[in-house]
């Protein structure tokens, strides 16, 4: 579509400038301006617009790709009835046996499907038989008049590989797919070709569609994890790489990969000199006064090393005008309501107090990206300045491609820094002292403004909890580790003088 329009409008300019000179920047400026003019299609689709480089380019084709199951047909209609919505009016054709009331049957399973459009707003026809017995001729003649005669913005083909069976070479499919493209463009109709065949990129529809989009699903271990790429866009900056997606019952769900939307922060970074309480007094006087405002904050250490406890007391001090988010994938809410409780914390009055939200996503199935736009939109909406995320470890468990955790707990951290939000982040670690998982993550760790790592040591058969400052960024801090002591009921977590060694003598081990 861009390469068209450049390319005619442009020579028609350059012509008219014949003579004089054309200057070069004026050149550019003018294509950059057609770049941004061109009318882009909003999908309705959450997350599809962003991966393709801001949606569907109006007026030109793609094809969908993937295997049977894939969902192209479900994404397929979800665009179509979002077209719909805001005015459009669809063709949708079928080159396959199947029968349209199996179509609308598992469609009406979807919540984006209005039965009553069907027929008005959305056309939907079953050209096989006309495929099979008249052949692609035939076809193209009976879409342009049906393209005319409705004034469709949208054209979709379901079994571009059907269509392709029946061309007696790879010629008339391309005269096929070329003759729907240069009509659709003309009338500003964009064309959608769904095909279950891995087509590959040299073969004559890749090289004529504006743009190529493959759903994969494939199996890792027992698990079965769906993910997207567009392979080819033109006039798009399309996000690269293997994008997740899931269908539920609104439809599909497209979760752009997070390194990749969010390589940059999208909000601007401050660097705030102000401290905020960690509801650890003692810890408090030893750092300078408190947290860096809106800095990262990882509590590492092993279970039941307090690291829960510690995060509970940090939220302790929310407020309604500075809410607090707990994101945890360990205890439900009632049984962290239940923890705190030990602590003398009320969680549910804060909860009713409008301080307090609660996010639990069970360690099961989950998506790395899904987990993080949940928790990225909770901040934002809720406006959180205190922030814990209780388990690093259910983000690693989330990612089927260890690979790339620490470029999505950076893209991550980067992004919480920018939503004026002092996060806290708890990392569960083997063995009983903390500061070993220094050597064996230090990218991890460098992720993190402030290290904070919490042990138990042993000494004469008896258990010992303690706290040891790793980092804090761009503060001094004394660098023993401090004995902790949890109390009964009092509140809050104190710490005893740096350095002594004493039995935990409330006898009230806190557990992470
Ligand atoms: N309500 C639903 N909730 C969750 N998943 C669903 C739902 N309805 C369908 N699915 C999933 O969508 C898949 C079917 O998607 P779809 O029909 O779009 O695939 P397709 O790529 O068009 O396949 P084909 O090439 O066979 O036409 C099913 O296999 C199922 O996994
Ligand atoms: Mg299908």
């Amino acid at each position: 579509m861009l390469r068209r329009l450049i390319s005619r409008e442009t020579i028609a300019r350059l012509f008219l400038h014949q003579g004089s000179q054309w200057p070069a920047k004026h050149l550019i400026e003018y294509l950059q301006a057609m770049a941004q003019s061109i009318k882009r299609l909003t999908s309705q689709v959450p997350g599809f617009d962003t991966i393709l480089g801001g949606g569907l380019l109006a007026g030109s084709s793609y094809i969908l790709q993937g295997r049977p199951g894939a969902g192209k047909t479900i994404l397929a209609n979800q665009i179509a009835f979002a077209q719909a919505r805001q005015g459009g009016k669809v063709l949708y054709i079928t080159l396959l046996a199947e029968s349209h009331d199996r179509l609308f049957q598992s469609l009406s399973t979807l919540r984006f499907y209005e039965a009553n459009r069907v027929g008005k707003d959305l056309t939907y026809l079953s050209l096989f038989r006309t495929l099979r017995t008249e052949g692609l001729t035939a076809l193209v003649d009976l879409l342009r008049k049906e393209l005319a005669r409705q004034g469709s913005t949208m054209l979709i083909l379901d079994g571009l590989l059907n269509a392709r069976e029946s061309g007696q070479s790879n010629l008339d499919v391309k005269a096929f797919v070329s003759e729907l493209q240069g009509h659709a463009a003309f009338s500003g109709c964009t064309v959608l070709f769904l095909t279950s065949a891995r087509i590959d990129d040299s073969s004559p529809e890749h090289t004529m569609v504006d743009g190529v989009l493959q759903l994969d699903e494939e199996l890792f271990g027992s698990r079965t994890v769906r993910r997207m790429r567009v392979t080819k866009s033109r006039g798009s900056k399309a996000l690269g790489g293997l994008h997740h997606y899931q269908i539920c019952d609104s439809g599909i769900v497209v979760y752009p990969r997070l390194e990749a939307h969010l390589h940059h922060p999208s909000n601007t970074d401050h660097a705030p000199t102000n401290r905020v309480p960690s509801g650890i007094d003692d810890l408090d006087g030893r750092i300078g006064g408190g947290l860096p405002e809106f800095s990262a904050t990882a509590v590492v250490g092993p279970g039941g090393s307090g690291k829960t406890s510690f995060g509970l007391n940090f939220l302790r001090l929310a407020t309604p005008e500075q809410p607090a988010l707990h994101f945890g994938f360990y205890e439900t809410p009632a049984r962290l309501a239940s923890k705190a409780h030990a602590l003398d914390i009320d969680i549910d009055e804060l909860v009713t107090a409008g301080a307090l939200s609660l996010l639990w996503n069970p360690l099961t199935e989950n998506v790395i990206d899904g987990l993080a736009y949940q928790l990225l939109e909770a901040v934002e909406t809720r406006r959180v300045s205190r922030l814990v995320i209780d388990g690093l470890a259910g983000f690693e468990r989330a990612a089927v491609d260890s690979h790339r955790v620490i470029e999505f707990l950076a893209a991550l951290t980067n992004q919480l820094r920018t939503l004026n939000v002092t996060t806290l982040c708890t990392w569960e670690t083997r063995g009983l002292s903390a500061p070993a998982l220094n050597a064996s993550s230090p990218e991890v760790l460098s992720l993190f403004d402030n290290v904070i790592g919490m042990q138990l040591d042993e000494v004469d058969g008896m258990i010992f909890h303690g706290m040891k400052v790793v980092k804090i960024r761009d503060s001094a801090f004394a660098p023993t580790v401090t004995k902790l002591i949890i109390p009964n009921s009092t509140t809050g977590v104190i710490l005893s003088d740096p350095g002594k060694h004493e039995p935990d003598n409330a006898g009230h081990a806190p557990r992470s």
